[in-house]
């Protein structure tokens, strides 16, 4: 068992749709798996166009489906000087990741990663601000999150 918190950071374009999306789905499994003083999670976005609004009716809908709730929550930027308060950076899909190592300027301790890698996936979690399917960024999201907590847990990280 580690001892160190382990802090995650999901990243999507507009941190209203996705990357909230993952935040509290995560938040949620945390909860019930009383994984509380081991992991520590939040979202941001790498662009600046949604700052400070509300997480998306679609995202929340699909939370409130399973009674989580996502209020307080308000898109936030990605910053440079993240990369050393967080343990992983995970993007939503492949532009997030070219993103980020933008905004990073590197990505010397292996960092940033893509959520559905966690299933062995070089797959995007497409983005419903596009596609308006909020079931099937559900689905992909939750399914790339077990991945990533099975990772976590053979690798003895928690
Ligand atoms: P997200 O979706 O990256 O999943 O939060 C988007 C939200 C807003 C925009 C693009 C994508 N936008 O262009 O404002």
């Amino acid at each position: 068992m580690g001892e160190k918190m382990i802090k995650v950071m999901f990243v999507c374009l507009g941190n209203i749709c996705r990357s909230p999306m993952a935040e509290f789905v995560f938040k949620d499994i945390i909860k019930k798996e009383k994984l509380e003083d081991k992991i520590e999670v939040y979202s941001s976005g790498t662009s600046s166009e949604e700052n400070g609004n509300p997480v998306h009716y679609g995202t929340r809908e699909k939370l409130k489906q399973f009674n989580i709730s996502c209020s307080g929550k308000y898109s936030t930027l990605l910053k440079k000087s993240d990369y050393d308060k967080y343990d992983f950076f995970i993007g939503m899909d492949k532009s997030n990741i070219i993103r980020m190592k933008q905004i990073f300027g590197h990505d010397d301790n292996n960092k940033v990663s893509l959520l559905l890698s966690y299933q062995n996936l070089d797959k995007d979690i497409r983005d419903p601000w596009y596609t308006g399917n909020f079931d099937e960024t559900y689905d992909d999201i939750l399914y790339g999150i077990k991945g990533f907590l099975k990772y976590l847990k053979n690798s003895s990280l928690i």
